[in-house]
């Protein structure tokens, strides 16, 4: 019952961060007339002449049904930072970068929607049940003292992550709150990652959108031992979510190392390509748990 609340509660918030985004859209297209007019960042303009639609009603109405103001802070620095980026890609007032700007994201992942993906993710594993072995893939600077609590000592918890500024927050966190079985590594989730310990469960949360999705699942895959969980959030699945995903890539895109918001086919192809046994469930719109076994 927890679980179908909490996975619910993703959803809406999700659904909040996408109205509040169309409107903040709306006006930057009134505002900039980008639709029509030059600005120095040409690909930027493309980007929004190609993927902006004007938005209905109907899309508008999370806003007042279903608000969740904590999101409302990166939704804001997004819509800032558009405007920037309409001058240059690298603009210094855009501040989204993981290692520039980790204070800021460390602020950002304490929040909706992340914080909510984080319960779900919990609920769905049932973390803290067993002794497992839990590995999370760009854990970034709130996740490892999060799961590090849930698990309780019984389990063991490593944070990978590329960001040195990230894994600093981590650490004093996991310091301060004395889980001693939490592990921290600084590793390129695009390259081969290797760690001496088999795992049971590998956590991708708001990951695969700046990593290859193939070196992500290979990885993810070698740490597992073809044998066991991955659970994928992603703000949005871009072959289930369509019109969600063409909006939101034109603000993720500002993120330094975005790529594409995966899609749900894509992740099935990979794994049959990698040619792995394994069954997967959609637990919510934006959960995707994969169960690897040899
Ligand atoms: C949006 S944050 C998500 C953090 C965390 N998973 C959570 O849900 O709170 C993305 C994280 O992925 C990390 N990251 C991005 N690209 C990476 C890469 N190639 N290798 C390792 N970490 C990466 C970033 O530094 C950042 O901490």
């Amino acid at each position: 019952m927890m679980s179908i609340q909490s996975k619910k509660a993703l959803e809406e918030a999700l659904n909040f961060m996408y109205s509040y985004l169309a409107l903040k859209a709306y006006f930057f297209v009134g505002r900039t007339n980008v639709m029509n007019s030059e600005y120095p960042n040409s690909s930027y303009v493309e980007l929004w002449r190609d993927n902006y639609s004007p938005i209905s009603n109907d899309v508008l109405k999370p806003i007042f049904s279903n608000p969740d103001f904590s999101c409302i802070d990166f939704c804001d620095t997004l819509d800032k930072s558009s405007y920037f980026s309409l001058i240059h890609p690298n603009h210094p007032n855009i501040t989204l970068g993981f290692v520039k700007d980790a204070d800021l994201w460390n602020i950002w992942l304490s929040e909706s929607p992340f914080s909510l993906a984080r319960e779900a993710i919990a609920e769905v594993l049932h973390l803290g049940d067993d002794s497992v072995k839990v590995v999370d893939f760009g854990c970034g600077s709130v996740s490892p003292s999060y799961y590090g609590e849930v698990m309780g000592s019984k389990g063991v918890y490593t944070g990978i992550d590329f960001s040195h500024s990230m894994l600093k927050i981590a650490e004093s966190k996991v310091k301060s709150k004395n889980i001693d079985w939490v592990n921290l590594r600084r590793f390129d989730l695009e390259t081969k990652v290797t760690v001496k310990r088999k795992y049971d469960v590998v956590i991708c949360s708001s990951i695969m959108q700046y990593v290859n999705p193939k070196a992500l699942i290979r990885n993810a895959g070698e740490l597992l031992g073809y044998d066991g969980l991955i659970i994928v959030f992603s703000e949005v699945f871009r072959d289930l979510e369509p019109e969600k995903e063409k909006l939101l890539k034109l603000y993720y895109s500002m993120i330094p190392g975005f790529r594409a918001f995966p899609s749900i086919s894509e992740i099935l192809e990979i794994l049959d390509s990698i040619g792995v046994c394994y069954r997967y469930k959609l637990e919510c719109k934006n959960l995707l748990l994969i169960e690897m076994s040899n």
